[in-house]
């Protein structure tokens, strides 16, 4: 089961191959483009690395009415994430703080036919690889309104943000991160997001944590360790309910940089598999990121009726 050269590979037979290489190259906002939610290409974030982080000109938030009055918010498929149509496509998630950034992210207020506003939060896919794995067209992230999930990699919390944006008010992220100094920041997040609850420790010890976390709908790793597939399986056994969902981003130059990318992604989709795993979907993150896979997979999956 290689995934060589394509972007994507399913595991579901036939949808892998032939439709490799969509989304790359482009450099702008869609893999899928508008049949499927994506944002059609339209270029959001052409400027690469940073594009969309406020730039020249353009308002760090709290844009308001102004920009408002161009913006047509629509739902994407993935429930829970949305996108900005105006003069660019942009993802969006709806800020659970309106009136904040977390990181400098541009924010959009549009008008609701009652009065009131909404407010969403620009979700860069050069910042974030769930963002890049939407825009490049996964199926389903799992991560959506009332879920549970357990992070792994927090840093900061710029990702963690959007997914707390996502799980909203009756939802949960469980974030662990083990540096302490990006873990301040994580904190910080978490003070106003009152849904993510920050862990400082080692996701290589799921037991210190265990009194923290309940069963969760999802577990996602972006650790980028050489032992991740490790990592992830750990938390997956002592968290994640049966039938729940991992999530993984793989930087293949972290596992083995003499290795080709995707006879590593190979690999670890092997070592998934050996740990209950079943993989379900895989994706390159070009244009986003470099030599960076994306791999969602069903924890101990139910057997057919
Ligand atoms: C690539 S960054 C994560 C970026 C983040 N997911 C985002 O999108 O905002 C990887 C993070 O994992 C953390 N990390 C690495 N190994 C870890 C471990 N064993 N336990 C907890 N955190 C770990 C690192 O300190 C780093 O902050």
């Amino acid at each position: 089961m290689g995934f060589a050269d394509n972007k994507r590979g399913g595991f579901k037979g036939g949808r892998g191959g032939a439709r490799g290489g969509r989304g790359g190259g482009r450099g702008g906002f869609g893999g899928r483009g508008g049949s499927r939610g994506g944002a059609g290409g339209r270029g959001g974030f052409k400027g690469g690395r940073g594009g969309a982080r406020g730039g020249r000109g353009g308002p760090k938030g709290g844009r308001g009415a102004k920009g408002a009055a161009k913006v047509v918010i629509e739902p994407h498929r993935h429930e829970g994430v949305f996108i900005a149509r105006g003069k660019e496509d942009l993802l969006v998630t709806k800020n659970l703080v309106p009136g904040e950034s977390v990181y400098g992210e541009k924010r959009i207020s549009v008008d609701n036919a009652d009065g009131t506003k909404t407010e969403y939060r620009v979700w860069n896919p050069f910042r974030s690889k769930i963002a890049a794995g939407i825009l490049g067209g996964l199926d389903n992230i799992y991560i959506k309104p009332g879920a549970k999930v357990l992070y792994l990699g927090g840093a900061s919390g710029t990702t963690v943000s959007h997914v707390a944006d996502i799980v909203g008010p009756t939802g949960n992220v469980y974030a662990v991160e083990f540096s302490l100094r990006v873990g301040r920041e994580l904190i910080n997040v978490a003070k106003k997001r009152t849904n993510v609850i920050p862990i400082i420790e080692d996701a290589r010890y799921p037991q210190k944590y265990r009194m923290l976390v309940p069963m969760v709908d999802v577990v996602f790793a972006d650790v980028a360790q050489p032992d991740q597939a490790r990592i992830i399986a750990m938390n997956a056994h002592m968290f994640c309910k049966i039938g729940g969902h991992i999530v993984i981003s793989i930087k293949a130059s972290c596992i083995d940089s003499t290795m080709e990318p995707a006879k590593v992604f190979a690999s670890e989709v092997k070592k998934l598999q050996s740990e209950k795993i079943k993989p379900r979907e895989q994706l390159t993150l070009e244009p986003y990121e470099r030599d960076h896979a994306i791999v969602v997979g069903e924890y101990r999956p139910r057997p057919k009726k």
